[in-house]
């Protein structure tokens, strides 16, 4: 992830998206748990905790990759530490693909008309990004 990956479009859409979807961020949150192990049961034993609080880490992990889109270099540390837990939490690379399906989808339910085709395709990326850095891998397009 660096500073060129995303146009200004991009970062202005996933951001904008972003700021009308944080009140309510914890509750999708919860809601993309509740999809993601009904889509995915397998999914369900890898995780250890209270599931309230994981929605919560989780959106809050996504608002400080949205508000760092412009200075990505910044965030790349800490999502390249992100991906090397997610090693030791015995999760697989392929894993990746159907959790940011899921979550794209959900936030998608939850903008509604808002979330137009640019909007998440930006998301698609976003999510494709952060994905291949926490794999340790470089993003090709
Ligand atoms: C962009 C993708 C993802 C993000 C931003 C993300 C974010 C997080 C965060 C913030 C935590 C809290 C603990 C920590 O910081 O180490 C966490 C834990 C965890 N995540 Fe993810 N995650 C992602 C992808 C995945 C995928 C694909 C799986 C596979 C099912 C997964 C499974 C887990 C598990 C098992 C834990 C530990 C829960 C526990 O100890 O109970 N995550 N994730």
């Amino acid at each position: 992830m660096d500073s060129n990956q995303f146009t200004k479009e991009e970062i202005k859409l996933i951001q904008y998206s972003f700021s009308t979807l944080t009140t309510k961020s914890k509750h999708v949150g919860e809601k993309f748990y509740t999809r993601l192990f009904e889509a995915n049961p397998d999914f369900a034993k890898l995780f250890k905790g209270d599931m309230k609080e994981q929605a919560g880490a989780l959106m809050r992990m996504v608002k400080t990759v949205v508000e760092g889109l412009n200075h990505p270099e910044i965030i790349v540390p800490a999502i390249q530490d992100l991906g090397r837990r997610h090693n030791e939490y015995g999760v697989s690379p392929e894993q990746y693909q159907a959790f940011g399906d899921c979550l794209v989808q959900c936030i998608e339910e939850d903008l509604g008309h808002d979330f137009n085709a640019a909007t998440k395709k930006a998301w698609q990326k976003l999510y494709s990004v952060l994905a291949e850095e926490m794999k340790g891998n470089k993003y090709n397009g």
